[in-house]
């Protein structure tokens, strides 16, 4: 297999907040790496806008320190020659000075993006210089990062700010999620292959669980994700994306409307979740160790690091089916996966002696991507017919042998996406809109109720009413490992 690399048309990409923390570790050494394999033409420029007041020289000084730390491995020659594409403007977003220094340095002629990886509550100044200045016309690009709102209000309000001065086929909303390899393999498995369509219903299928657990606490970004939760930071945007490419009925083709009308369909027609079918939970501190509480310097905080929830989707496909979302920090592995579980083969002929099993066809997303299925076979060895359980297992990285080590990661495909124009992988205002319209009632309940998220030990698989969730169900979840 040969990864094919096509190169992008020349650009300018003018990124805000250019010298921020996500600049520095995602969008710029992505790029470098977009450079190094070939798919930045020549005419390529991105030139980074932000307060601090510096040269290009400096910036480009940055930007190399900051692709030697995040990037992984690269060659100096290959950075060298990035660096050249770079520039830098000081700016007042809220001013006027930088402005016009912006507008002569941005092209005629060739694509215009601008990312807008800067505090929500600058969208709106930004877009109006834009606007007032020249710099962006009708063909411009912007890309907005999450969290997009934090309820509905501010979701409709900033959708808005953007309305007044970009059309919706102009504006980019990032779900990192969707720029991973394994997540639009959901679409590829599902719709590429006979195989699994004709069973991906409530006919077939018992139960669908998505698990997206990280090791890691909440670092350095306390005051944002206190403010946030898991159900705001994670379920309202990744999780929901992910249920959405489980769950859609199949577009027409393969085009950002047809695709994002499906998914806003599913996420329209999901079911209020009753309150008992929401576990929420907090990390405790560990011996010597600091627990959520601490991490976040608010000794009294209500807010969730873990969430586990049950969830139904009113349709024809998926009525009777229940989907188990869960995910949480400080958990006792690093794994993202979904696991679609079938239902039983309606009758043994080996008698209930023999075993009896299910399939389980398991989507990893992260890490070790790969697939593996659950199929029933005979044990070996004689003494009559007892049944086992094996997995038809495929590793992605293997499959596809040393083509797996190109694959760009989320931020790399995703901003390759803006400039070719691609919609297809970025969330539509009315999606955003209905994903908070399904999630704000949830959060208000427990808000109302004053409900305290149970302690759960750091490395373990979340509290145990996540557990007993399923067991009142009669299921149980996959254990938690990589
Ligand atoms: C971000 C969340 O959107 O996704 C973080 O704000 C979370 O809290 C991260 O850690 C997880 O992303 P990934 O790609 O590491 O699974």
């Amino acid at each position: 297999m040969v990864s094919r690399v096509i190169p992008v048309d020349e650009f300018d990409l003018v990124i805000f907040g250019g010298t921020g923390d996500l600049a520095r570790r995602k969008i710029l050494p992505g790029l470098y790496r977009r450079f190094a394999s070939g798919q930045m033409p020549a005419g390529a420029r991105i030139i980074g806008a932000a307060r601090s007041d510096m040269d290009a020289d400096g910036y480009r000084q940055m930007i190399a320190d900051a692709v030697a730390e995040f990037g992984g491995t690269h060659d100096p020659a290959v950075l060298k020659d990035f660096l050249a594409h770079l520039d830098y403007v000081a700016i007042d977003a809220k001013g006027t000075d930088g402005w016009a220094e912006l507008g002569s340095k941005v092209r005629d002629g060739v694509i215009h993006a601008f990312y807008f990886s800067v505090a929500p509550s600058l969208f709106g100044d930004i877009a109006q210089r834009l606007k007032e200045h020249g710099i962006a016309g009708d063909a411009s690009r912007i890309v907005v990062e999450k969290p997009f709102g934090h309820d509905l209000g501010t979701a409709k309000a900033l959708n808005a700010t953007l309305a007044a001065y970009f059309d919706e086929g102009q504006i980019y909303r990032i779900d990192h999620y969707l720029g991973k390899e394994t997540v639009q393999n959901l679409m590829a498995v599902r719709f590429g292959n006979m195989l699994f369509e004709p069973l991906w219903n409530s006919n077939y299928v018992d139960n669908i669980q998505i698990t997206v657990a990280e090791t890691v606490g909440v670092g350095g970004r306390g005051s944002y994700y206190d403010h946030s939760g898991a159900m705001r930071d994670m379920v309202q945007n990744h999780l929901m994306q992910l249920l959405c490419l489980i769950a859609m009925e199949p577009p027409a083709k393969f085009d950002p409307d047809a695709v994002r009308d499906e998914k806003l369909k599913v996420i329209r027609a999901l079911d209020p979740v009753a309150p008992h079918h929401v576990v929420r939970g907090q990390y405790a501190a560990t011996e010597g160790g600091t627990g959520y509480r601490d991490d976040v310097e608010n000794p009294r905080s209500r807010t969730e690091s873990f969430v586990a929830l049950r969830v139904g989707i009113a349709n024809w496909r998926w009525a009777g089916t229940p989907f188990y979302l869960r995910t949480g920090k400080k958990l006792r592995a690093r794994t993202s996966e979904i696991a679609i579980t079938f239902k039983d083969a309606p009758h043994s002929i080996f008698g209930e002696d023999a075993g009896w099993n299910r399939n389980v066809l398991t989507i990893k997303l992260q890490p070790n991507e790969g697939m593996t299925l659950d199929v029933t076979i005979k044990e070996p060895g004689p003494g009559g017919m007892r049944l086992i359980d094996v997995p038809l297992d495929m590793s992605f990285a293997e499959a596809l042998g040393p083509d797996a080590e190109d694959i760009p990661d989320a931020y790399e495909r995703l901003i390759m996406d803006v400039i070719r124009g691609n919609q297809t992988l970025f969330m539509r205002g009315d999606e955003v809109e209905a994903a908070w319209a399904w999630t704000d009632p949830l959060i208000a309940g427990w808000e109302k109720r004053g409900e305290v998220p149970q302690p759960y030990d750091a490395g373990s698989s979340g509290p145990e009413d996540a557990m007993m969730l399923m067991h009142r169900d009669g299921r149980k979840w996959r254990e938690i490992r990589t």
